[in-house]
């Protein structure tokens, strides 16, 4: 059925305000939800009274969020999609859904972050989460990150915004930055999806992947906001503050306005800039967030302007055979004439927020980390990696608490991933362009499981680009373009200064009500598991500990984090 653009009303999720007296319920469901106007009611899943996605929380710092949290799912709405041979997903996962509900952007004890292998199944009791909110203020998110199957679950709805507050960023019309607030400060997911015939949504994007298996990418053809295909809003004729998220799982975007206005990108991830940053195109990768200005106060009643992206995803689009997602949204400037106070000139220091952002921190340690397609995968079965390992192979990143690392990101794949880190905001130092081919045939790539990030000076194609100014905030995700080595610095926190011992082992405690994956599944079998380098079956991959421990980084290309573009971290004392 055809869907025509901008005839849904743009809408907004509901707000849970947090209290620290008490326990904010969140409940994942299996629901449904009408994406288009021209479409049926399909299935979803959602948090709590939601249709599609989560109620946004809005939490303030220095008081902690504590979410009860349990989940109610049916049969997986995608269960003929579900790969059983990736990482301890096995066929229950059909019918009893797992999930782990994460807040990204959150510096989180490791117990309560979401971790990839402390899954709830459906109808198990609650768990508790505490989130200290001991951080500054920004736009975090919240969404599941089960083992592996991530990508399915978020893209069946499981995700929501989450405001940090604190005293300059109130979200109340005191606010001392002069920021727009009530219906003038409006959460944009922005996300894609393909619909099948029947309206249904699909995660598959491609025939190239027989179904069921791994297909690498779910690219859409549809462009949402908030859970509307192609939606519409009236806005008044003054100052908006956007809250943008790219909540898809795959495609990176350059987002502008159809009449090429100007807008001010005042924050990111972690926080806001020093001053809001002019332009009239950003570049949104992944779970990147950006705090947005956008004046509409030189429209005429009437007039209408889009969102609109003009950067087609990778490979996929040829098989889509359509350019993907021309447009988003669509405001219409209406008769009121809103928030007229303006864009403010400053952000932080003198009487707004008094901290500035610190000039870039010298690193104490460089550390070379490796975003690669092992040789022997890269057709189907294929696999994603960073630093050529997989998930549960032992050699782990182990940064020190308290000191200040650079990582470079070595991105030998000719597309952009978009990494992130758990527990820490980082800031971007630059991007590199590689000499990919040259690289590689200097330091040939061994089979996957073994470390292979080698050290790429002599291989540069250029000089260092510095980041865009509309990025050169705290940043908990960045994309690292193909052939670039991106360079990050990022300081690890001390136990003292996040008040929890951020390398805390944390058991199987039995009233938290999780569990783990089975890790006795049979591994697909691989080129190198066939010669050796691995033995391909139980205990998989050396995945025998029966504690968790510390975090995770990974690309956010959910599909790529699902298989097996996700590795574990610690931060040791
Ligand atoms: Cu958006 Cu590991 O998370
Ligand atoms: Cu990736």
């Amino acid at each position: 059925p055809p869907m025509a653009k901008y005839v849904d009303d743009l809408s907004v999720p509901s707000t849970i305000t947090s209290s620290p007296s008490e326990p904010i319920e969140i409940v994942a469901r299996t629901t449904s939800s009408r994406f288009h106007r021209h479409q049926p009611k399909v299935p979803t899943m959602a948090y709590n009274d939601e249709s599609y996605l989560g109620p946004t929380i809005e939490a303030h710092v220095g008081e902690q969020t504590t979410i009860e949290y349990r989940s109610e799912l049916g049969k997986h709405i995608f269960a003929a999609d579900l790969d059983t041979s990736l990482h301890g997903v096995t066929a229950k996962y059909r019918d009893t859904p797992v999930t782990s509900m994460h807040l990204h952007g959150g510096a989180t004890p490791p117990e309560f972050d979401g971790n990839p292998e402390r899954l709830m199944l459906p109808r198990h009791g609650t768990s508790m989460f505490k989130f200290p909110n001991r951080q500054e203020a920004g736009h975090l998110w919240y969404h599941d990150h089960a083992m592996a199957i991530t990508r399915a679950n978020v893209y069946a709805g499981l995700a929501g915004m989450y405001f940090l507050r604190d005293d300059y960023d109130t979200g109340t019309s005191t606010n001392p930055l002069g920021l727009p607030v009530g219906e003038h400060e409006v959460p944009l997911i922005l996300q894609e999806k393909i619909f099948r015939d029947d309206g249904h949504q699909s995660l598959r994007s491609t025939p190239v992947v027989p179904e069921g298996l791994w297909e690498g990418g779910a690219v859409g053809d549809r462009g949402l906001v908030n859970g509307k295909v192609w939606p519409k809003t009236t806005v008044d004729r003054g100052l908006y503050r956007f809250r943008l998220i790219n909540a898809a799982s795959y495609s990176v975007w350059n987002l502008f306005f159809s009449n090429r206005m100007p807008f001010w990108v005042i924050g990111n991830e972690g926080g806001l800039l020093n001053a809001p940053v002019r332009t009239r195109s950003i570049k949104a990768a992944p779970a990147e967030r950006f705090d947005l200005l956008v004046d509409f106060s030189a429209l005429a009643p009437g007039e209408t302007v889009d969102l609109c992206n003009d950067m087609a995803p990778p490979f996929q689009a040829a098989v889509l055979g359509e350019v993907a997602m021309p447009r988003f949204c669509r405001f219409i400037a209406g008769a009121g004439r809103g928030d007229r106070r303006g864009v403010p000139s400053r952000l932080r220091g003198a009487a707004r927020q008094p901290d500035r952002l610190p000039p870039i921190a010298k690193p104490q340690k460089v550390r070379r980390v490796s975003v690669s397609q092992p040789y022997e995968l890269r057709v189907p079965p294929a696999i994603m990696s960073l630093n050529n390992l997989r998930y549960a192979d032992p050699q782990i990143e182990k940064p020190r608490q308290g000191t200040t690392e650079r990582w470079d990101i070595v991105n030998i794949t000719p597309d952009p991933h978009p990494v992130h880190l758990h527990l820490v905001m980082f800031r971007i130092l630059g991007r590199r362009p590689l000499r990919t081919v040259d690289y590689q045939a200097a330091h040939p790539q061994p089979p996957i499981g073994t470390r292979w990030a080698p050290d790429p000076s002599g291989f540069y194609a250029g000089p260092m680009r510095s980041p865009a100014a509309w990025e050169a905030g705290w940043k908990d995700t960045v994309l690292a373009p193909g052939g670039h080595v991106t360079s990050i610095i990022v300081r690890f926190p001390t136990a003292d200064e996040l008040d929890f011992d951020p390398d805390a082992i944390f058991s199987s405690d039995p009233t938290q009500n999780w569990t783990r994956p089975s890790h006795g599944h049979a591994v697909r079998p691989s080129p190198s598991s066939m010669h050796g380098h691995h033995a391909g079956a139980t205990p998989a991959h050396g995945m025998v500990t029966k504690d968790l421990q510390g975090y995770v980084w990974h690309c956010h290309i959910l599909d790529h984090e699902d298989h097996d573009m996700m590795l574990r971290y610690r931060v040791v004392p």
